[in-house]
């Protein structure tokens, strides 16, 4: 799992230090990271919003978004990449780590190109 520090630099810069975000600009990193983190589907759209980004309309809490987060696919390698998502699915989520930098990499490999709001949960 990814520290405080970590997270505040590759994440918190946009999504806030305690992952609460900005309505209307960047959306919150709480509950759902748990919820989506706990099916395959899930998991897949966590993956793919970090490495390939996500744009396009989102809702989150009644609040809609609209908006453009870029994927990290060259800043970030597979096992920053599962730290980081641990992160906010144990400290936000209050939930358990489940990725590693393998099963990163293996969603990664299924996921491909697909684009993120295609495989985003409800
Ligand atoms: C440059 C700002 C920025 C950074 C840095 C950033 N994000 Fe985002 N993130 C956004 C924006 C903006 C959206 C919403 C995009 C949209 O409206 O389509 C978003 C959306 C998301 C979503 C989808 C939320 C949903 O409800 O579908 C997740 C998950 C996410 N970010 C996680 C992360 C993680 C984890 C990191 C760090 C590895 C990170 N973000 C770094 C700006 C950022």
């Amino acid at each position: 799992m990814a520290e405080h520090g970590e997270y505040v630099k590759a994440c918190g810069i946009c999504h806030l230090e305690a992952g609460e975000g900005v309505p209307g600009a960047f959306p919150p990193l709480d509950e759902r990271m748990t919820r989506w983190s706990g099916t395959e589907q899930g998991r897949r759209y966590l993956v793919n919003v970090v490495v390939n980004g996500v744009n396009g309309q989102l809702e989150v809490n009644g609040v809609s978004y609209f908006s453009a987060m870029p994927g990290m696919a060259h800043q970030l390698t597979s096992g920053q990449m599962a730290a980081l998502l641990n992160f906010v699915i144990v400290q936000f989520g209050d939930g358990e780590a489940v990725f590693t930098e393998s099963s990163l990499d293996e969603i990664r490999t299924t996921n491909g190109a697909v684009s993120s709001l295609g495989l985003r949960p409800n």
